[in-house]
Parts: C-alpha cells; sequence; structure tokens
C-alpha cells in the first residue's frame, strides 16, 4: 500500500505533463507506467504496465480494459480481481447481431475431458482443470506473409490500399485486415501446442493424482515428437490426433469416449487424415502412441526394449574386451603372464 501511495503522488505531481492515450477509460493514464510494479506478499513481482502499442496490436486490442477486468470499479482498485474470459464485450459479432463472448468456446470445454463433470474422468477432484489463461495468452496479429510490403506494425500498405477503394475508415481497416490475415495461418506452431499442454501433462503432481502418463516424455519419444523437434511441418500435434477434423480445438476426449478421435475403433480414420496416413487400413488403429516402458502395462513393448538392450549390452561388453586386449597386445606386444 505504501508503495501505491507513493505512485499516486508522483502521478498527482506530473499530471498537467501527461500527454493522454487514446484509452477512453483512461487506465493507461496509470498503467502506461512501466515502473508500475511490486512483490506481493508471496514475494511475486507483479508488473502492472501496459504498452499501449503492444496492446493495441493484439488479438483483443478493441476490447475495453473494463470489460475483461469487470471487477475493477473504483480507483485505488480493490486487489486480485480476477478476469472472467466469458464476459460479454461491446463488440457485436456482424453475422449475428449480437454482443460478442466466448460462450461457444465454453460449451466445446463442456463436452470434452476438461471439465470436472466429464463422465470418464479418473479424479473429478483436482483443481488441475484447465482455465482459459492456462492455455492462452493475449497474442498479437500475424500479417500474412505473402505480401512482402509490410510494416512495422504487421500490416501490408499495399492490401490495406485495395480495401481503401471502398472502406474510407481506415481504423474499421487495419483491424480488419489484421483480424482475418491472422486466422489465415495456424496461430501456433506444434512446439507452442506442446508447450501449451506441458505444464500438466508432465507435471507429476497432476500425472499421480489423475493415474495418467507422461503424455508428454512420451510423444516425445516417438517419430511424431522427434519429427516435431526439428520443425516438420508435416508431424502431427497433440490436437491433430486428439481433436476431430471439423471441430474445436477445445473438443479433446478421453481415448475411452467413442466420441473421441482416438477411440479404438475408429482411430485409423484420424490416422488416415489427407495429408498424414491416408492409406491407412482399420489395422493401424491397434497403434498406441504413449507407451512408456512398464513390464504390467505393455509387456510387448517391455520384454521388446528388454531384448533389444540385451542385445546392444551383450554386442557392446565382449566387443569392447577384445578391443582392450588387443589394444594391451599392441602396446605390450612381448607381455607374458608367466615368466
Ligand atoms: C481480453 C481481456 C483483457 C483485456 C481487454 C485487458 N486485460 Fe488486463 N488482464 C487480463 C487477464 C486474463 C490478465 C491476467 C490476470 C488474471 O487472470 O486475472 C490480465 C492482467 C492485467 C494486469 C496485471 C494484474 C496482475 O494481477 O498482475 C493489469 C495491470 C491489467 N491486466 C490491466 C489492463 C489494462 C489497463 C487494460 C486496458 C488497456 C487491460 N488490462 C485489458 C485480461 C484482459
Ligand atoms: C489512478 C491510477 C490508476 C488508474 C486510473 C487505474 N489503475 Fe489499475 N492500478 C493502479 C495501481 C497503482 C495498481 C497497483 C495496486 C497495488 O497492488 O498496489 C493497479 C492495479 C491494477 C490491477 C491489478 C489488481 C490486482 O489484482 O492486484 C488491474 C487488473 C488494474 N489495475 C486494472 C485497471 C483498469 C482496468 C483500469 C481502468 C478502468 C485501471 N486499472 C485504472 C493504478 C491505476
Ligand atoms: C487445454 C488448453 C486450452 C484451454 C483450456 C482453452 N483453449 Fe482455446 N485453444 C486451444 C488450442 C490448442 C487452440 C487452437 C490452437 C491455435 O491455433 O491457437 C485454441 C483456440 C482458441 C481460439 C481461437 C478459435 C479456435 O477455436 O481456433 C479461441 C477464441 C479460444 N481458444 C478461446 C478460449 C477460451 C475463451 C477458453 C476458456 C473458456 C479457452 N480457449 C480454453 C487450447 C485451449
Ligand atoms: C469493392 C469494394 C470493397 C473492397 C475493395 C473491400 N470491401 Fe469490404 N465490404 C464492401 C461492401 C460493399 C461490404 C458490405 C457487404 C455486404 O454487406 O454484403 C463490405 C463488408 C466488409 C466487412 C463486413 C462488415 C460488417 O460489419 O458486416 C468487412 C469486415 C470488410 N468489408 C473488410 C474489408 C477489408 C479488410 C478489405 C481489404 C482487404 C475490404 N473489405 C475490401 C466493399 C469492399
Ligand atoms: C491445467 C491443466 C491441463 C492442461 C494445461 C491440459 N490438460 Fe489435458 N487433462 C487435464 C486433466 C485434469 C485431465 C483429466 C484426467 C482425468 O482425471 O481423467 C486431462 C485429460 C486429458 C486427456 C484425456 C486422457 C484420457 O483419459 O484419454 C487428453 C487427451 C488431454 N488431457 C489432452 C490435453 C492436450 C492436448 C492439452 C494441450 C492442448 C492439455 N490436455 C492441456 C489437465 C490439463
Ligand atoms: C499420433 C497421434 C497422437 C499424438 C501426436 C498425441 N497423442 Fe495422445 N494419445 C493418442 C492415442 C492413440 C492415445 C490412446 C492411448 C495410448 O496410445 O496410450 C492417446 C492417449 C493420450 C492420453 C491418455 C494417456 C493415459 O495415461 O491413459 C493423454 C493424456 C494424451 N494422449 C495427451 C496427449 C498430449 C498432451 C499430446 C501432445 C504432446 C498427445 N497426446 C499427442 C494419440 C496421440
Amino acid at each position: 500500500m505504501h508503495f501505491f501511495f507513493v505512485n499516486m503522488l508522483i502521478l498527482f505531481l506530473l499530471s498537467p505533463f501527461i500527454s493522454y492515450a487514446l484509452d477512453d477509460e483512461n487506465c493507461l493514464l496509470c498503467h502506461k507506467y512501466r515502473t508500475l510494479s511490486r512483490i506481493d506478499e508471496k514475494g511475486k513481482s507483479r508488473i502492472y504496465y501496459i504498452n499501449d502499442s503492444l496492446f493495441h496490436s493484439s488479438v483483443h486490442g478493441r476490447v475495453k480494459c473494463s470489460e475483461c477486468h469487470s471487477g475493477i470499479t473504483k480507483i485505488p482498485h480493490e486487489e486480485n480481481t480476477k478476469v472472467n474470459c466469458l464476459n460479454e464485450c461491446h463488440i457485436t459479432e456482424p453475422t449475428e447481431d449480437k454482443r460478442f463472448s466466448h460462450k461457444n468456446v465454453e460449451d466445446a470445454i463442456m463436452n470434452s475431458v476438461h471439465n470436472n463433470k466429464y463422465p470418464l474422468l479418473r479424479n473429478a477432484n483436482s483443481d488441475f482443470f484447465p482455465k482459459c489463461t492456462d492455455c492462452h495468452n493475449n497474442p498479437l496479429f500475424k500479417p500474412i506473409q505473402i505480401f512482402k510490403d509490410i510494416t512495422d506494425e504487421g500490416q501490408s500498405p499495399k492490401a490495406l490500399a485495395r480495401c481503401n477503394l471502398c472502406h474510407k475508415d481506415t481504423k474499421f481497416i487495419k483491424y480488419f485486415y489484421n483480424h482475418v490475415s491472422h486466422r489465415l495461418h495456424a496461430s501456433k506452431n506444434n512446439k507452442e501446442i506442446v508447450r501449451m499442454c506441458e505444464r500438466c501433462h508432465a507435471n507429476n503432481e497432476m500425472l499421480s493424482k489423475h493415474k495418467l502418463k507422461n503424455a508428454i516424455a512420451t510423444y516425445k519419444d516417438t517419430f511424431h515428437g522427434k519429427a516435431a523437434e526439428f520443425d516438420y511441418k508435416g508431424s502431427p500435434d497433440c490436437i491433430d490426433c486428439h481433436v476431430k477434423e471439423n471441430e474445436s480445438a477445445h473438443s479433446i476426449r478421453s481415448y475411452k469416449d467413442p466420441n473421441s478421435s482416438i477411440y479404438s475403433k475408429d482411430r485409423w480414420k484420424t490416422c488416415a487424415k489427407t495429408g498424414c496416413h491416408p492409406d491407412a487400413k482399420p489395422a493401424i488403429g491397434g497403434v498406441r502412441m504413449h507407451v512408456v516402458i512398464n513390464k504390467d502395462l505393455y509387456p510387448y513393448e517391455y520384454y521388446t526394449a528388454l531384448g533389444f538392450t540385451a542385445l546392444t549390452l551383450g554386442a557392446y561388453f565382449p566387443l569392447a574386451i577384445l578391443l582392450i586386449l588387443e589394444l594391451i597386445r599392441e602396446i605390450f606386444p612381448n607381455i607374458k603372464r608367466r615368466k
């Protein structure tokens, strides 16, 4: 609190010289200062600085601060007001003409394994069910690269000039150009998707609580995972296998769920996706993707791995002994065991 008052005093003294940013709620009046930060009670550093131009080039750049931070109603604010990503905002989606919200995403998540009411859970009683902010940040718009004349702000004057002919409002054009072009390419590459899931599916506490295998390590052991590691674009990430074609990336279900993209009977259809293994037959459905070397879970894989280990060591050690003996003979050609 002490820190807060010092800040306020500085701001008050400076206020006649401040040029106001274009934000009608004036949140940036204070939040544009880089030094607006503190160490909280748990010793974590909290940064309250918002970079105006970055924020306005992000996918949420047109959303008002208070529409997300709806708990902030007075100054000084109450602390720890959490954001609810399902709030409605003032933006209307033009084809439906109603106030926009992410309700659809919530619906998809309620039909997926990532909520505590899903019927096939191993453990419904845990705080590991992901919230929106566990998987998402506020990404910057990305322009499409086919236009070579992209400016620092990520826009293409050549493309914008074409919109200009009919639409006169430059703000409208820029926003919609960004909005559409951002979505014309996959917004996350394979590695970024894996990182999204990693914080839980490689977290030992969560894995033992939910009796799951480490899906990240086992994925990285496969050809698919290795190819992704080397930036091979065609290799599948978690979403490619765990979500049916034409469904939202949020519709991830348990492999025991008949609606899942990897339900044992239909698994081959997912492998047979265009661009993957178009010639796949139902027999490929027996394939398992997250194999751990464990005698009880995967006896075949266990004994195969054991066999190969024995073969490798069985070949390596006799060879190494032979080489050492030969080396000794090379160095000491006349050495004898008995005089
Ligand atoms: C699309 C929703 C959204 C918009 C718009 C938005 N924020 Fe945020 N903001 C968040 C989320 C989510 C967090 C992370 C903290 C949380 O989960 O509550 C956050 C964090 C913050 C924090 C850090 C808080 C902390 O606990 O460390 C500040 C300060 C902040 N926002 C200010 C602003 C200001 C000022 C604006 C307007 C220029 C703004 N935000 C616009 C969603 C939003
Ligand atoms: C008069 C200056 C001022 C204005 C205007 C202001 N803030 Fe803040 N805000 C602060 C300060 C200072 C803090 C840090 C408080 C602390 O923890 O000591 C803060 C903290 C926050 C936090 C983090 C709160 C938490 O959970 O700990 C959020 C979110 C936030 N502001 C959003 C907003 C939004 C949205 C607006 C506009 C509606 C706004 N602020 C306007 C000064 C201001
Ligand atoms: C388990 C992780 C996860 C959670 C939780 C999650 N998302 Fe997503 N979300 C994804 C992935 C993966 C994508 C698609 C990848 C991409 O292209 O960015 C995505 C895409 C999106 C998109 C872009 C449109 C689309 O469907 O491709 C929006 C909007 C979105 N999420 C909003 C939300 C909101 C709001 C919540 C909370 C209600 C949420 N997400 C929770 C993983 C998640
Ligand atoms: C030849 C003229 C023309 C050009 C060029 C043009 N537009 Fe349009 N645009 C229109 C017309 C006319 C409409 C209304 C169409 C309708 O309602 O059927 C429209 C509608 C839109 C809408 C829907 C708005 C709403 O609220 O329904 C968006 C977004 C849009 N244009 C963006 C763009 C962008 C971005 C560009 C440049 C890449 C562009 N337009 C280029 C004529 C044009
Ligand atoms: C915040 C934690 C968290 C994050 C992040 C997360 N998950 Fe999960 N995931 C869970 C929990 C909890 C379960 C439910 C386990 C149970 O009890 O059955 C689960 C279950 C699953 C299952 C079902 C396992 C089965 O029963 O077949 C799949 C598949 C899955 N997650 C994939 C993903 C993918 C892909 C991502 C990244 C886009 C992801 N998860 C991100 C927490 C998380
Ligand atoms: C090539 C397809 C494929 C990819 C890529 C893939 N999975 Fe899986 N996943 C499967 C299949 C098939 C199963 C069914 C059971 C098995 O094979 O172990 C499964 C099962 C799971 C399970 C349940 C495992 C258990 O303990 O019972 C989780 C959790 C999971 N996957 C998460 C992920 C995550 C996270 C990623 C990304 C790092 C990922 N998967 C990548 C195909 C895939």
